[in-house]
């Protein structure tokens, strides 16, 4: 892990971290911080303060402090913000192994009717103030987690020779088909937001053999359930050389990378949250694969009378099929009709294509999907006709499979579904700070 701070001692002008308390034990320090909590009895205060970096105890002892640093520390309310001092103390009991007994309060903003209190609220109201929910516990650890998984994902690629590329957010063409785009004006001609980088990184991928990008995506779906955002953030890799089959391998060393990272780094929000770990030490390469067919299959030994070959899988269908394993799934070779118009067709059989969405356990549903590309030249151009595609928009991406075209592969994983999952958050919603969903632009 990386050592936390090297601001330390510089941008923070003397004031210590919440996160780096735990090195200051017997030291008088003096931190940022924000009353969260407060509990108080005549003789003693017990502040829960944080500073973004965590969270610690401030204890303040009347006799010790006199009247009048205890009557302030009394009268705090939630959010107030201030400098406050005192001697770090090593306390077992502590989830971060110190608190700190207050000798100081200096107050430097008073808040007043913090509207999250800690009783439970709502999801609309906490919603509606995101700009003050993101404060809480259970946010930060949330947010943490995000990060985490940010941070190892970029390790875990530049480990391996990939090179970040940016692809571009304003865009002519649309990878996933239409019905999802949001439409702009770019001066006079028509664009869209970006709904995948994947067409732009397989002309990088020709460029620099192993690339990655890491970005919003925009999808106008009309969906309000629990796993869609409207903006959302995406990781796609694209590697040039690369088949099928490869392209799984990379996508289990992927996740385990992460999950593990998560666990090794995350261990007290993981706590904070609740999660249940037992499931995500077992997360380890190779994951189970299982085709399409055999899917179909398993779903009608199970009862689901709903669903043929042919159809794609909704919500219910992919937690069964999840249920059915411990690790994440793949569900390999759909059916060519379901699927976008730029995937490899399968060597045997005209009807299924080389992709494979991968589906996280515990009902969080597809975190990512992926396939071989078409790399023949006609192929694609007899797809793209086949879709009602605009030949000139995509002669760009056409044109790759004239100049030394190659075998190709990519996937994109869903960020804030895989921070769903490993963060164990029932709702997409929280898993990104400032969420856009069906009717919520705000804040
Ligand atoms: O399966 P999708 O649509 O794949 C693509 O966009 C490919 N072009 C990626 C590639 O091969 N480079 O989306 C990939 C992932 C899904 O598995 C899911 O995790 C996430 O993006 N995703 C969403 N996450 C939140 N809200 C939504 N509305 C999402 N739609 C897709």
């Amino acid at each position: 892990m990386f050592e936390p701070t090297i601001l330390e001692d510089l941008l923070i002008m003397k004031k210590v971290m919440i996160q780096d308390m735990p090195k200051h034990i017997g030291e008088t320090v003096k931190i940022g911080a924000w009353l969260a909590n407060k509990r108080s009895s005549g003789k003693i205060a017990f502040l829960q303060l944080r500073d973004g970096s965590g969270f610690v105890q401030g204890v303040v002892v009347k006799e010790e402090v006199g009247e009048e640093v205890f009557a302030t520390a009394k009268g705090l309310t939630q959010e107030t913000s201030m400098y406050i001092t005192g001697e770090v103390k090593a306390d077992e009991r502590s989830s971060f192994g110190c608190e700190l007994v207050v000798t100081g309060i200096e107050v430097l903003h008073a808040a007043t009717d913090f509207p999250i209190t800690p009783k439970e609220h709502g999801p609309e109201f906490l919603m509606d103030n995101r700009h003050l929910w993101l404060r809480s516990r259970k946010q930060h650890a949330v947010m943490k987690i995000r990060n985490e998984i940010i941070r190892a994902t970029y390790e875990f690629f530049n480990q391996n020779g990939f090179t970040k590329m940016d692809p571009p957010i304003l865009t002519g063409s649309a990878p996933e088909g239409t019905s999802e785009l949001f439409h702009t004006k770019y001066f006079d001609e028509d664009a869209y937001l970006s709904q995948s980088g994947q067409l732009y990184m397989e002309a990088a991928a020709m460029a620099l053999g192993k690339v990655f990008s890491f970005g919003p995506t925009f999808r106008a779906e009309k969906s309000k359930t629990r796993r869609h955002l409207i903006e959302f953030w995406m990781i796609e890799p694209e590697m040039a050389f690369v088949e099928f089959e490869e392209n799984l391998e990379v996508q289990e060393q992927y996740v385990a990378h992460i999950v593990q990272s998560v666990l090794a780094n995350c261990k007290l929000d993981l706590e904070r949250l609740g999660r249940d770990t037992s499931t995500l030490e077992n997360i380890k390469a190779p994951f189970p694969r299982i085709s399409y067919d055999d899917a179909i299959k398993l779903l009608h030994e199970q009862g689901f009378d709903d669903i043929e070959w042919g159809d794609d899988f909704g919500a219910p269908h992919e937690t069964a099929i999840a249920n059915s394993f411990d690790k994440p799934v793949f569900i390999t070779c759909y059916p060519v009709g379901i699927k976008p118009f730029y995937m490899q067709p399968h060597p045997e059989r005209d009807d299924v294509v080389l992709c494979a969405d991968l589906i996280a356990p515990e009902g969080y549903g597809e975190i990512i999907g992926g396939s071989e590309r078409i790399h023949d030249y006609e192929l694609l151009k007899a797809r793209l006709e086949e879709h009602n595609l605009s030949l000139d928009a995509y002669a760009w991406y056409l044109e790759l499979r004239k100049q030394g075209s190659v075998p190709h592969s990519g996937f994109g994983l869903g960020l804030e579904r895989t921070v769903a999952w490993i963060s164990g958050t029932e709702h997409i919603r929280e898993t990104i700070p400032f969420p856009r969903l069906l009717n919520r632009l705000y804040p």
